[in-house]
């Protein structure tokens, strides 16, 4: 797991915890802090020797290693990040799995999913915003690596100890790395990330009925 630690990472989820802030500034800055985000993320990306010839001479620098990296949101609030990351490593290839959570049980059931079934060898980067009880993302990683997924990054913007551990737990020898932008205090009862910012999707897109 690695927390990011910088300034301006915190003072953006300042403004996105605030409850006052509006929801075109609140998707701007999801994209603001993904790409931030992503720097760290893909810090193991693999890459391939590449020659090419500057107007001096010839020289080797490296190229994003085939096969591309696939980068997956978690509908919805996970789609608020995509651009970010897209941008910053425009060849990866994109899918996507919708997952919600019931709201009482707090199980996530997935009712969407456009990945290839053949993920063998694959670098995989998972994006969503909240790690709760960690029960979306250990679903989301499981089914990647049923797939053949050799390594999975999640990136989220805020996660809680119990979510962290719940990986811990499901994940066991499997390659993950989380990446958080912060580490809240825990979970309250009703599920939600304390201080935390509330519902992303929401925040994101309004709220939408089940
Ligand atoms: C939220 C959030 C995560 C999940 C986190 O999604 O975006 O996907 O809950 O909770 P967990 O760690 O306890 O599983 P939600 O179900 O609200 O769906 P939405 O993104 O469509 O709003």
């Amino acid at each position: 797991m690695h927390v990011a630690d910088h300034p301006l990472i915190t003072h953006k989820l300042t403004v996105l915890r605030d409850e006052r802030t509006p929801s075109p500034t609140f998707r701007s800055l999801v994209g603001e802090l993904m790409t931030l985000l992503a720097y760290e993320a893909t810090r193991n990306v693999r890459v391939a020797p590449k020659e090419i010839r500057t107007p001096v001479t010839t020289t080797v620098g490296v190229a994003i290693a085939e096969p591309r990296p696939i980068v997956v949101p978690i509908l919805r609030a996970g789609l608020g990040m995509l651009e970010g990351m897209t941008t910053m490593v425009p060849t990866a290839e994109v899918g996507f799995l919708g997952m919600a959570r019931n709201e009482e049980t707090l199980e996530p059931y997935t009712y969407a999913e456009r990945l290839p079934d053949d993920l063998s060898d694959r670098q995989c980067f998972v994006l969503d915003p909240m790690l709760a009880t960690g029960g979306s993302l250990s679903a989301a990683m499981q089914y990647l690596f049923d797939r053949g997924a050799v390594d999975v990054t999640a990136i989220c913007l805020l996660g809680t100890p119990e979510g962290i551990e719940r990986i811990e737990r499901d994940m066991g020898d499997h390659d993950v790395t989380i990446v958080l932008g912060a580490l809240d205090e825990r979970l309250n009862e009703q599920g939600f990330i304390v201080p935390g910012l509330g519902d992303a999707g929401d925040r994101l897109y309004g709220t939408v009925g089940d």
